[in-house]
């Protein structure tokens, strides 16, 4: 029987949107203006996509769904703070964000940079709470110091200094792979990689160190969660040029910035088919899963079929 993903999307939106709403400060706490804008983007939409790879991953290992609601939160808290600022006028410059004017549109820039930065904080602040559940310390820890570095500098925030530099200059394919790794690749990797660790790093497992990334099931996971990174931002470059008016975000944008992107360096079907062989490489490294992992198969799939 075919996967049924459009349900298991709604089952866990909406647990991450429940969660979400209690793992934030209320809107009329003090100072109001920065909650309100906090609130604005996280509630605006959006496809939850790192929360239900997170869930996914823990599920093919054997985890469940509601245990790592906090770290589905975080990523997503970590994920609308960069698309606030990605949109400012200092970096993308766009005023349309799922489906509605952009942060600094309505909250103006300085309130919008400062609801990224809160948003942020209130992330590892979420996963600092973790060290309340039954988890082993050292796994927790693992999982914050992978997100960490998913978001710094190594990862989204040195991706988008690449993107920023290689606006309008000729780029070569293995740069813009490079590029599109960090600034996108990393934090879904990471958000793959930390509902495994959830759900493998056992107590037994941990003290025999077999809970490290890069060993068994885990690597296999992580290089899942590489290949469907890449995937997926190739497939946003696409959406770029050929998405609808549902896409919820300003089309062309990457034309007017002169952006590096796989339509711009390959052409439209060149980019089409490096993200199928990013799919295929992806659901290769599930092999060794079962019908556990057939979420996971599932969402490579809609990562590049996808129309938003
Ligand atoms: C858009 O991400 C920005 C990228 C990193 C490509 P999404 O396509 O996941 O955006 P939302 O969360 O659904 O709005
Ligand atoms: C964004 O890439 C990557 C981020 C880290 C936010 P884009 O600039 O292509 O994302 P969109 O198309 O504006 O969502
Ligand atoms: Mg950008
Ligand atoms: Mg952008
Ligand atoms: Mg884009």
């Amino acid at each position: 029987m075919q996967f049924d993903l459009e349900h298991y999307f709604k089952e866990c939106q909406a647990l991450v949107n429940e969660a979400l709403d209690s793992s934030l400060p209320k809107k009329e706490l003090h100072p109001p203006k920065v909650h309100e804008a906090m609130r604005y983007s996280i509630f605006a939409g959006g496809k939850r996509i790192r929360p239900i790879l997170c869930m996914a991953a823990s599920e093919a290992c054997g985890g469940g769904r509601r245990e790592v609601l906090p770290i589905a939160c975080a990523l997503e808290m970590i994920h609308t703070f960069s698309l606030i600022h990605d949109d400012l006028p200092a970096m993308d410059d766009d005023s349309l964000r799922r489906g509605v004017p952009t942060n600094h549109k309505v909250f103006g820039e300085a309130v919008a940079i400062l609801a990224g930065d809160a948003l942020l904080s209130q992330a590892f602040l979420v996963l600092g709470k973790l060290k309340d559940s039954l988890r082993d310390p050292r796994c927790v820890l693992e999982i914050i110091y992978h997100i960490a570095s998913a978001t710094g500098s190594m990862g989204m925030v040195g991706g988008q200094v690449l993107d920023m530099e290689a606006e309008g200059n000729a780029i070569d394919l293995p740069a813009l792979r490079k590029l599109h790794q960090l600034k996108t690749g990393r934090l879904i990797a990471a958000s793959v990689l930390s509902g495994a660790l959830m759900a493998e790093a056992t107590d037994q497992k941990l003290a025999a160190g077999a809970c490290q990334p890069g060993s068994g099931r885990l690597a296999a996971i992580e290089s899942y969660g590489e290949a469907v990174g890449l995937a997926f931002q190739i497939a946003d470059d696409i959406l770029d040029i050929v998405g609808g008016s549902d896409l919820g975000k300003d089309i062309g944008s990457d034309a007017e910035n002169k952006k590096a992107t796989y339509p711009s360096v390959m052409g439209m079907e060149g980019a089409k088919k490096a993200a199928n062989i990013a799919k295929e490489e992806a659901l290769g490294s599930l092999n060794g899963f079962g019908p556990e992992a057939d979420a996971l198969r599932a969402i490579a799939e809609f990562i590049v079929e996808r129309r938003k």
